[in-house]
């Protein structure tokens, strides 16, 4: 007989949970260490018990539902995602693969499936990278470093502010590194946020690697002067200059880098008035691609952009560095037990890339790290209509389930 996850109990924490810091759109906002992502926490680990579940809190701030296994030397076989979104984010990046997580370990408890490995459902800390971008995985990984937290993207006072109003002491992140030889292993089901598998119309994708990003700063300072009596040719603008780069960076990729992608997340011009010429923009630059050496021919070509339109509208450029995250292949066996398990539930599949970025990716330097993909309605994610169908949900929270076993069974001891 195979065993399914209860689709209902699935269902109705999905719902519960999309009620807390949900919109008025139909999405949710749940930034980083915020008041509701608290509270989502909170009600993650008052489900966890309530399935009679351990459930722990370690030093980066990362939840924990435990299934423990009756052998006290087995090791740890992690099934996570996270809780925190984008500013007017969707319900499902993120929230999917932890209750999903979730209702493995109570489907396994209540089957009494004998597994060598203790299942950990993890929620992990600001993945979207409000504050730093992977901070719990990667601590968990021990491979969060201090260059991040010096320099982090959404600034050094809102990652204190955070860290403090969640009791977490900046000092202590690292101690939420797990010795890699205490870990059997990492999956992960996560919508796809891209419209590949709705095209060719798969049940499950199968992550082959997820990308590599950079983030970086840049200020553009010219002169603030008066709108209405500057000349034109007169000007440093400083808007100017953003807008010029903005387009710059387009071009860039699209005739340069067809497997890359750059995006202009946000622009803010000083002083920020009708009758001011802004002396001052603050641009919020990422971009994407495949592989490190992609990545760096890409931030030079972007770098020597910024300094052309800096020097043909006479300003100032300061760039700051703020995020860097590698490309990560995942793991053949993990592939494999996703593969195989998709296909024992008569689902179809198919194996494709990651644009975006997860949890996954810092797992992936210590352990055998695998995700399960599905399908995102119109490929739209990142906002609040976010969409996947409730059938694809219970689909990939099967294969998440048969995956694990699979994988758990076959783990090194
Ligand atoms: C996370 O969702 C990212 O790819 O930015
Ligand atoms: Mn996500
Ligand atoms: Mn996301």
């Amino acid at each position: 007989m195979t065993i399914h996850i209860d689709a209902d109990r699935l269902r109705s924490d999905f719902d519960e949970l999309a009620a807390i810091g949900g919109t008025a759109e139909g999405g949710v906002e749940r930034l980083a260490l915020s008041p509701a992502h608290l509270e989502a926490r909170r009600w993650f680990l008052r489900r966890a018990a309530a399935a009679g579940l351990g459930t722990s809190i370690d030093a980066a701030g990362n939840h924990s539902a435990i299934l423990r296994s009756a052998s006290p030397d087995a090791r740890t076989f992690l099934l996570g995602s996270h809780l925190d979104s984008v500013p007017n984010g969707g319900r499902f990046d993120g929230a999917l693969g932890v209750v999903a997580a979730l209702e493995v370990l109570r489907t396994v408890k209540e089957h009494r499936l004998d597994l060598p490995v203790t299942l950990e459902a993890i929620d992990f800390t600001d993945e979207e990278g409000t504050l730093v971008g992977l901070l719990g995985s990667l601590a968990v990984a021990g491979v969060l470093d201090a260059e991040a937290l010096a320099a982090p993207r959404g600034g050094r006072d809102a990652l204190l502010a955070g860290l403090a109003s969640a009791g977490l002491k900046e000092a202590r992140l690292g101690e939420a590194r797990r010795d890699p030889r205490t870990l059997a292993g990492y999956l992960e089901l996560h919508i796809e946020q891209g419209p590949v598998l709705e095209r060719a119309r798969v049940e499950i994708g199968v992550v082959r690697a997820i990308v590599g990003s950079r983030s970086l700063e840049l200020v553009f300072e010219g002169a603030s002067a008066h709108a209405g009596t500057t000349p034109m040719a007169a000007r440093r603008d400083a808007g100017l200059g953003a807008a010029r780069f903005v387009d710059r960076v387009h071009d860039a990729v699209t005739s340069g880098f067809p497997g890359a992608v750059a995006t202009v997340g946000h622009v803010e011009l000083e002083p920020g008035a009708f009758n001011v010429v802004p002396g001052s923009a603050r641009v919020l630059l990422e971009f994407r691609a495949g592989s490190a050496a992609e990545l760096d021919r890409l931030e030079q070509r972007l770098l020597h952009e910024a300094r052309a339109v800096a020097t043909a509208q006479r300003l100032d450029l300061r760039v700051q560095a703020v995020g860097r995250w590698e490309p990560s292949p995942l793991d053949a066996s993990a592939r494999a037990a996703i593969t195989a398990a998709a296909a024992s539930l008569g689902l179809s599949s198919i194996e494709l890339p990651s644009g975006a970025g997860h949890d996954a990716q810092a797992l992936a330097q210590v352990t055998r790290a695998g995700m399960v993909f599905v399908p995102s309605v119109g490929g739209v994610s990142h906002q609040p209509g976010e969409l996947t169908h409730w059938q694809d949900c219970v689909n990939g929270a099967n294969a998440l389930l048969h995956s694990t076993v699979r994988l758990a069974l076959e783990a090194p001891t």
